[in-house]
């Protein structure tokens, strides 16, 4: 009989052995938690198919803002659902908009906390689509015009910045935006506010329960001709390259779970702080079998999470940032 020569099971025989030769550890710091905010009062109100995410108005958002300031998390990322919408997203770049009221009360309560503006129009336009929309001169079809759009989307995230933001997160996915952000937050004194793009967003349908949270599901058509194809990697490699000549400061990829290897991808090619948004069906999916018993929430979270940072990502936004934060307390 011979003996293993090789014995992979010595590291592992107890619990601080294993701690030791831990290759990738979880911070309380990695972790971005998002919070909806709506306008009107006394509003916290669960969203369905997120359970324990909520839509908070004002008055109500101080005790969440403390709660996730006590868990440790050092970051927040802004969705607003504004009371009226219309063709251009006017309440997107509106001074006393929703996003920007909420961010002033943020920073008041917790100067310290990191506030993340998400800056786009889908919330904001009558129609659900991330820009204005144009009709072709000759079919007369609908499009999402991208220049046009960049415009406005300049405005929203200036008036994000007016409000105290700390990082402006453009999301909606039209060519040049970093640039176009660039330029109008420099030209407005706000040169040292950095640039959290989402450089690598595919058409994804694991943004469905956010839709229905942030009430932003295209009213015609969908978003495919300006969020990637799925089946797509080397072309996460040209939206990125693009977003760092603009000017981005730190990378996204969106969603995390399918999206592991584009993860690693770019962590192998870029140098920038790399961001893994980890949406919102994937959180619904662990809500939905956890509370059907048939997953230990705690372990699977973890491991899902361990699993993002593992694959490259520096930083992680999730719906599971308090909890995965008092876990590792
Ligand atoms: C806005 C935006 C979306 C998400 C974040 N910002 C929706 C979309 O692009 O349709 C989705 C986040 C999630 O699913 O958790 N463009």
């Amino acid at each position: 009989m011979s003996f293993p020569l090789v014995r992979h099971r010595r590291l592992r025989r107890t619990a601080a052995l294993r701690s030791l030769v831990r290759e990738t550890v979880l911070n309380r710091e990695d972790l971005i938690y998002p919070i909806f905010v709506t306008e009107g009062s006394n509003v916290k109100d669960e969203i369905a198919s997120m359970p324990g995410v909520y839509h908070f108005s004002l008055d109500r958002l101080e005790e969440e803002v403390r709660d996730v300031v006590d868990t440790g998390v050092q970051a927040v990322l802004l969705f607003g659902v504004p009371e009226s919408k219309d063709a251009e997203g006017t309440p997107a770049y509106d001074p006393n908009g929703i996003v920007q009221k909420a961010i002033r009360k943020v920073k008041g309560w917790a100067p310290e906390l990191v506030v993340i503006a998400d800056t786009c129009l889908c919330q904001f336009t009558d129609h659900g689509h991330c820009g204005v929309i144009h009709h072709h001169a000759v079919t007369g079809d609908a499009e999402v015009a991208n220049d046009a759009s960049l415009e406005l989307l300049v405005k929203a995230a200036v008036s994000q910045a007016e409000a105290g933001a700390d990082i402006i997160a453009p999301s909606n996915m039209m060519d040049g935006f970093v640039h176009a952000i660039r330029e109008g937050l420099d030209a407005n004194g706000f040169e040292q506010i950095p640039i959290l793009s989402y450089s690598v967003k595919y058409a994804s349908a694991f943004y469905g329960p956010f839709r229905d949270a942030a009430h932003s599901t295209p009213q015609f058509g969908d978003r495919k001709t300006y969020q990637m194809d799925p089946a797509n990697l080397r072309e996460a490699l040209r939206e990125a390259e693009s977003d760092i000549q603009e000017g981005a400061d730190m990378l996204m990829v969106k969603p995390a779970l399918a999206y592991l290897d584009v993860i690693r991808m770019l962590k192998e090619n870029f140098d920038l702080p790399l961001a893994a948004y980890n949406v919102s069906a994937e959180y619904s999916m662990v809500k939905a079998a956890a509370a059907n018993g048939w997953i230990d929430e705690r372990a699977i979270v973890m491991e899902l999470l361990t699993g993002m940072k593992r694959a490259g990502a520096d930083l992680i936004i999730t719906y599971h940032a308090k909890d995965a934060a008092r876990w590792i307390k």
